[in-house]
């Protein structure tokens, strides 16, 4: 949501901002801009609509220097245009900012200290740059302090790379609850929103804590706490390879990162087990969840999801209820907790601006917590109790595919791990590094039939409006999930139903064929239902496509996938609901990775 890359130094800056700014545009694209200088003070701004492939085009040769700072933008405030996009100037073009986050107070600010000011966009940034250059005039302040002063008028979320066309040697940073990371270089210094941007230049990064303000030169990182403090900071070294963030052979990095889920879950049973097979979550972790009496698990979107389908797991081994809260709900609307509760946190990208209101009020009741996270250093991770790790690389593409998967099999280890400590004996005979094995063949054999699958799906849903997603239990909770995917990157309404709810009411939307694609594993208490339910909408004229496990499948089924463990049964059951979605993406011509108006890592409330 908002990508900021900015480099200092001696090196070619307008090659290190586009190239850094191409690995962040899965943080939105509707916009774009860099501005460069170099020691005579030669400064370019260009800025674009659209990709950034389209600002690359507006880039030409003259556009040459040591310093500078780039943005890739997802709208908040006003619309994508050239005027909105970033970065920012003052009116007498001194100061040049770019900001991910939102200025709650930028109406008040306005009013307040800006009443005579001619602003040429509708965007909340604006208003920052033309503060901090009011201050610095008027109270003839330095940059440095002029930015601290604008920065106790601000309030909201932010993440701001601000430079002064006079001093191009430098550049001012600051943060509160948006991801912002140094870059530290030999004879040059970088900042950005993720690793991943900077991964080319340099492994070594430094964190910023929120209300920091940090001076940055081609030789040197100052870091200040709000009241002036010098603050020290250890670096440490980013574990990503540049491979893992390429397309590789790939099409699209979703494709790409489908077919990674094997190995994944491979992986995870490496990292959850010693080498004699016993799982290996942190004691600490096991003791602390061991004495709650509820298990609250908050997340948006997609992890929100894999919430829901590791409930059964989580219930079934710890012996504990489990409330799944929506975090951008719950952030405001906190329902009535039981006396022991343990939040977990659960985000591909740890930086979920909604997740992390709810873990400030559960640290701020002293709650113990867990983030699940993909992303090691991430804010959720640094602030709650505890973290366990997705391990599932680097997920580009908008449309989360993979760290669903690992989110599941991850919780699936933290139960087994809970249940074996109470003494569970579900939690004992679930062999879940044999199960996850035969999820990860099942995944494989999903995976050899795209091409069956893309022909069950390119015709029904290259010019359908709206399709249905059924199942029952854990076949729901899938339902949820692959009816997001389809709509988010296929833009076909879609909805996941609980399939015998269908009857009281929805089912008036059946028509003449209605795409509905029936989820059935192999679960001998629902699945002959959900077969019934089938019927209904057969009998209503639905286009139906069955997605069934092996023992429940007959010849008549379209899409067949091998029986796994019933806990584990949501990861390989939503497989071919992704490839789905894919497929159904790229029939209807539309760019797979990049679908509108979304941005991977929500870093807004
Ligand atoms: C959908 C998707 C989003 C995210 C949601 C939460 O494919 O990616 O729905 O799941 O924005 O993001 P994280 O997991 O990073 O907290």
């Amino acid at each position: 949501m908002c990508g900021i890359v900015g480099v200092v130094g001696s090196r070619n800056a307008r090659d290190i901002l586009m190239q850094g700014l191409e690995k962040l545009e899965y943080r939105g694209y509707d916009s774009a801009g860099i501005f460069v200088t170099n020691e005579a003070q030669a400064a370019h701004l260009v800025k674009s609509v659209g990709r950034i492939a389209d600002l690359r085009e507006k880039i030409g040769m003259e556009v040459t220097g040591t310093s500078g700072i780039g943005h890739t933008r997802w709208a908040t405030h006003g619309k994508p245009s050239e005027s909105n996009a970033h970065p920012h100037q003052s009116a007498d073009e001194q100061f040049v900012l770019v900001h991910n986050g939102v200025i709650e107070n930028y109406l008040e600010i306005k009013r307040e200290y800006l009443a005579d000011d001619h602003f040429t966009g509708e965007t909340d940034t604006e208003i920052a740059v033309h503060l901090i250059a009011k201050l610095a005039k008027e109270k003839n302040l330095s940059t440095a302090d002029a930015f601290k002063a604008a920065l106790n008028i601000i309030e909201g979320s932010y993440a701001f790379a601000l430079m002064n066309v006079l001093e191009p040697d430098v550049i001012y940073v600051a943060k509160n609850k948006s991801p912002l990371l140094i870059g530290l270089g030999d004879g040059y210094n970088m900042v950005c929103s993720d690793a991943m941007a900077m991964i080319r230049e340099t492994s070594e990064f430094m964190e910023i804590h929120d209300k920091e303000l940090v001076t940055l030169t081609k030789d040197g990182v100052l870091i200040q706490d709000a009241a002036g403090n010098k603050m020290s900071r250890e670096p440490y070294t980013a574990e990503l390879d540049i491979s893992d963030i390429g397309k590789g052979t790939y099409p699209f990095y979703m494709l790409k990162e489908i077919d990674e889920q094997p190995a994944v879950m491979r992986k995870l049973s490496q990292l959850y087990t010693d080498d004699a097979g016993n799982v290996t979550v942190d004691h600490a972790i096991i003791d602390a969840l061991g004495q709650a009496d509820r298990i609250y698990i908050i997340a948006a979107g997609t992890s929100y999801n894999a919430g829901y389908a590791s409930k059964y797991v989580l219930e079934t081994l710890t012996e504990k209820p489990v409330e799944l809260g929506i975090a951008s709900e719950w952030g405001y609307n906190m329902p009535r907790l039981s006396e022991k509760p343990f939040f977990i946190f659960l985000s591909q990208s740890g930086e979920t601006a909604d997740s992390r209101q709810v873990l400030v009020k559960t640290n701020e009741l002293g709650i113990p917590s867990l983030t699940v996270t993909n992303v090691p250093g991430s804010t959720l991770s640094r602030e709650a109790s505890f973290t366990m790790l997705l391990h599932a690389g680097p997920e580009i593409a908008v449309a989360s595919t993979k760290a669903y998967t690992a989110q599941i099999a991850a919780l699936s280890f933290l139960a087994k791990a809970v249940g074996q400590a109470i003494g569970n004996e579900a939690a004992a005979a679930f062999d879940i590094v044999h199960e996850l094995s035969l999820v990860a063949q099942s995944i494989e054999a999903t995976l050899s039939e795209k091409e069956l699958i893309e022909s069950k799906v390119a015709g029904l849903l290259s010019d359908t409006r709206n399709a249905f997603y059924i199942g029952r239990g854990q076949d729901y909770y899938v339902s949820m999930e692959a009816s997001l995917k389809l709509k988010e990157i296929s833009y076909i309404q879609c909805e996941g139903f609980a399939a015998g709810e269908l009857k009281h009411g929805t089912i008036a939307l059946i028509e003449e064929g209605t795409p509905v694609i029936a989820l059935i594993s192999n679960n001998p208490k629902v699945a002959a239902h959900t077969r019934g339910n089938v019927s209904e909408v057969v009998a209503r004229g639905a286009h139906v496509i069955t997605i069934v496990e092996q023992e429940a499948a007959t010849t008549e089924d379209d899409i067949i996938i091998n029986n796994v463990h019933p806990y584990l049964s949501s990861i390989s059951m939503v497989i071919p609901t992704q490839l789905i979605a894919y497929y159904a993406s790229l029939h209807r011509g539309l760019d797979v990775d990049k679908p509108r108006n979304l941005a991977k890592s929500v870093t807004v409330e």
